[in-house]
């Protein structure tokens, strides 16, 4: 009887793609098949994020629950991945015994060895070492992505992750001690899984990583940076859309800004995290760059191309932030303007600088300031949804609507969702169509299907 697997994604799109390689992996090593309740699984795998306090906490939470159906089939196995993982290793072993195995972000690729060194344990024969949980948090380098199986594309977008872990320590950030320090696939790999989606029908990649523009992949005797690799993936048969995630302010170099004038693929959107917007604490967050560069290189982007959506990463309520301080943060979005954005109250992280820092601000004040600032984004992201209304847009056709099956959804190259009724002439939708959009809701668009792109 083939085996059944259900995993959990905590996170971030890089957890997403690591959920989507050992589903992967271990329907290849084991014959595991992929099911959508923990009820009917034979093996469940929690992919943990760490990056604030209150991700950390859902993973003991989540846990407890599932040890009541260990309980209930005392062979199922219970794994966890992931940066909390990461953090913990041993430790997680001691508040929930229930779990089998942890592996890291970068250990992924071992799971099916875990996994029967896990059985073994658990069989009436193990010996005391056989017995103990399996663990391995190491930090192997690219040796992961050697050992995965080529991914199986689901839909017409994918992600490709090009490169694991962040050297930039920003003080407030676990990243760099969870999943390492950075370390790029060679270009060759990139492009081999590139094709590989391409041909399985995939039109969009988003190129992934922690700080995707410190990209340097290996080619012949030299090193491509980003840019040249977006160069490469536009060349590709079928790609018609490009996006890359997540790129941090400070290697936003020319070269990546050529790239936007140059690589028509390269979708009117980019995500550059700024976190706040006074300089006193962008240093204090070691980030390497003040306001005024990212000013500058936004206009500098802006003069290759006027319609880009630009979207951020925001933390209010950073230790020592003053109303001055989070006044600068408002002012920044004011003088940009941010389509769809993220924005979060400061958690401490154990093991990060930032921890050590006197904290200052209360967190009433924290959390009036997120309202405020979230309530300026929103304002600017609606202004933004209003204006595409009477516009001709190209949506890249992703499927039925989630919430009415008679309806067609697809993105927007501001990665908008925008729903719509199919052609009336009952003919099959391509990968890309035309819509005007006729109606911007709080969470999506609607349109009016114009014609086959
Ligand atoms: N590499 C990205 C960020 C990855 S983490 C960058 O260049 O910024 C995703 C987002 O989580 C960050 O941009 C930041 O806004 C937020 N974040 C990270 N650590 C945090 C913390 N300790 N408290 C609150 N938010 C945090
Ligand atoms: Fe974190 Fe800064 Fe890297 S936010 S992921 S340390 S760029």
């Amino acid at each position: 009887m083939t085996q059944k697997l259900y995993i959990k994604t905590h996170g971030c799109q890089m957890n997403e793609y690591d959920s989507a390689r050992m589903a992967d992996l271990l329907a290849d090593s084991h014959g595991y098949e992929l099911v959508s309740e923990p009820e009917d699984a034979d093996l469940l795998l929690l992919n943990t994020c760490s990056i604030r306090e209150k991700a950390q906490e859902k993973v003991f939470h989540q846990l407890g629950r599932w040890r009541a159906l260990k309980e209930r089939k005392p062979e199922l196995q219970i794994g966890v991945g992931g940066c909390v993982a990461s953090q913990e290793g041993d430790r997680i072993h001691a508040r929930a015994p229930q779990v089998d195995l942890v592996f890291g972000p970068q250990t992924l690729h071992r799971l099916p060895e875990m996994i029967d060194a896990a059985r073994q344990g658990a069989a009436p024969a193990a010996t005391p070492a056989q017995r103990l949980p399996v663990v391995d948090i190491t930090f192997p380098e690219i040796e992961k992505f050697d050992r995965l199986p080529t991914p199986a594309a689901d839909g017409p977008s994918a992600f490709v992750s090009v490169m694991e872990g962040c050297s930039r320590y920003c003080s407030f950030c676990v990243v760099p001690y969870t999943r390492g320090e950075e370390v790029s696939r060679p270009v060759a790999d990139v492009m081999r899984e590139v094709i590989a989606l391409a041909g399985q029908g995939v039109r969009e990649v988003n190129l992934l990583g922690q700080n995707v523009n410190a990209y340097r992949g290996a080619i012949d005797d030299d090193y491509a940076d980003l840019a040249e690799l977006i160069h490469y993936v536009a060349d590709v048969r079928g790609i018609e859309r490009i996006r890359f995630t997540t790129s941090h302010p400070l290697e936003f170099t020319d070269s990546l800004i050529e790239a936007f004038a140059n690589v028509p693929q390269l979708v009117d959107h980019l995500h550059l995290p700024v976190q706040a917007g006074s300089d006193r604490i962008l240093s204090l967050m070691k980030r390497g760059h003040t306001t005024a560069d990212y000013r500058e290189r936004i206009a500098a982007l802006r003069r290759v191309r006027p319609n880009l959506s630009l979207s951020s990463d925001f933390i209010v309520g950073f230790p020592g932030e003053s109303e001055a301080d989070f006044e600068a943060t408002m002012q920044l979005i004011d003088d940009v303007g941010f389509d769809t954005s993220f924005s979060f109250i400061y958690s401490a992280r154990p093991g990060t600088p930032a921890a050590a820092l006197d904290d200052g601000v209360t967190e009433a004040e924290k959390k009036a300031r997120l309202q405020r600032l979230q309530a300026r984004l929103r304002a600017q992201a609606d202004a933004i949804a209003a204006g595409m209304v009477g516009t001709t847009v190209r949506l890249l056709v992703t499927g039925a609507s989630r919430k009415d099956p008679s309806q067609l959804q697809g993105r927007t190259e501001n990665n908008r969702v925008c729903n719509f009724a199919p052609p009336a002439d009952g003919a099959p939708v391509p990968d890309f169509v035309d819509v005007e959009v006729t109606q911007a809701l709080p969470n999506s668009l609607r349109g009016r299907f114009l014609a086959r792109a």
